[in-house]
């Protein structure tokens, strides 16, 4: 009898599939991807891959994303509730305010958001580029949408913006705590402390590096320290373990699961790449309307 992990690599030539993975998935998951990184990666890897099936395995933004760059291609999500909260903590209304609010202006939309969000949006960022594109922008204002924590990390690096801020923020980042972190420091005094921008600012500050999954993970990978203290999702310790054998990694206490991630399992990989199920589905007019702030991401990115 074939196992799942056999009978999913027969499936995937059969179905012409490719696996795209993001950090935070299980270790089984990461492990049986043809690609893993972080949102930024994702999506300029989702864009020319030969496969005519993408298997997204990751939450419902990520599949959105890749469906809207890639709109002749099957995109299957092995759980189709898997969700970033964190991707509807902003409103159009809202957007259309600020609009009307203030002339020279740019919205800014983390991918982290809903197909909705990003059509209502003039540019899509992820962490790994939020700075850069932010900068490059021409309009002095920015209303950056739906992430508080990752806007006020840029409009740090950028003062020479004014910045909108949305009350949206990723509730598993938002739990790390500085207190969590002294903590940590204390048990392991000699631990650099890396942390995603989707942190609070408390946490930020007693950060020795700030980036994305990606950014962290590199970080990790050149630095001559031997112990980090990780504030991300515990996803990125595969990936962590895998690139730098004999360093140490630690969280903090509470340690940051993102539960929506997690649910994606091998044999839900299966499930869809047996039957199509959950197949990502957008009406022309959103793929048409958001596909312009992604593009832009992705042609501002390179520079
Ligand atoms: P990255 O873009 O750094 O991979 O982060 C995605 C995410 O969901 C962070 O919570
Ligand atoms: Fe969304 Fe937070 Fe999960 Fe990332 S960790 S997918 S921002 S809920």
């Amino acid at each position: 009898m074939m196992t799942v992990r056999e009978e999913i690599e027969q499936l995937k030539k059969e179905r012409n599939a490719v696996i795209l993975a993001h950090y935070y998935v299980r270790p089984e998951v990461q492990e049986i991807a043809d690609y893993i990184g972080d949102s930024f990666y994702l999506s300029k890897i989702a864009v020319g891959l030969n496969e005519q099936v993408i298997i997204f395995c990751g939450v419902s933004f990520m599949g959105e994303s890749a469906k809207i760059l890639n709109p002749e291609k099957t995109v299957l999500m092995p759980d189709a509730s898997a969700d970033c909260a964190m991707a509807h903590m902003a409103d159009v209304q809202t957007i259309e305010r600020v609009r009307k609010e203030y002339k020279d202006l740019a919205v800014v939309c983390y991918i982290n958001s809903t197909a909705e969000l990003k059509r209502h949006s003039d540019v899509c960022v992820t962490s790994a580029n939020a700075v850069n594109i932010v900068r490059a922008l021409p309009e002095r204002n920015i209303f950056f949408i739906p992430d508080r924590h990752l806007a006020h990390f840029v409009a740090e690096q950028v003062p020479e913006k004014n910045f909108i801020y949305n009350d949206g923020c990723c509730p598993i980042h938002a739990r790390i705590s500085q207190e969590e972190i002294h903590k940590a420091k204390a048990e392991h005094p000699r631990a650099l402390v890396l942390a995603h921008p989707e942190c609070p600012e408390a946490v930020l500050e007693t950060a020795d590096y700030i980036g994305s999954t990606s950014g962290i993970i590199s970080y990790a990978e050149q630095s001559s320290g031997e112990e980090f203290i990780i504030c991300t999702e515990v996803g990125v310790e595969y990936e962590l373990r895998r690139r730098c054998p004999g360093k140490q990694f630690y969280f903090t206490e509470t340690r940051p699961v993102c539960e929506d991630m997690k649910s994606i399992t091998l044999e839900k990989i299966l499930n869809v790449l047996r039957t199509g199920e959950n197949e990502v589905l957008l009406n022309g007019s959103v793929i048409r309307e958001s596909r312009q702030p992604l593009e832009r991401m992705l042609d501002l990115g390179q520079k």
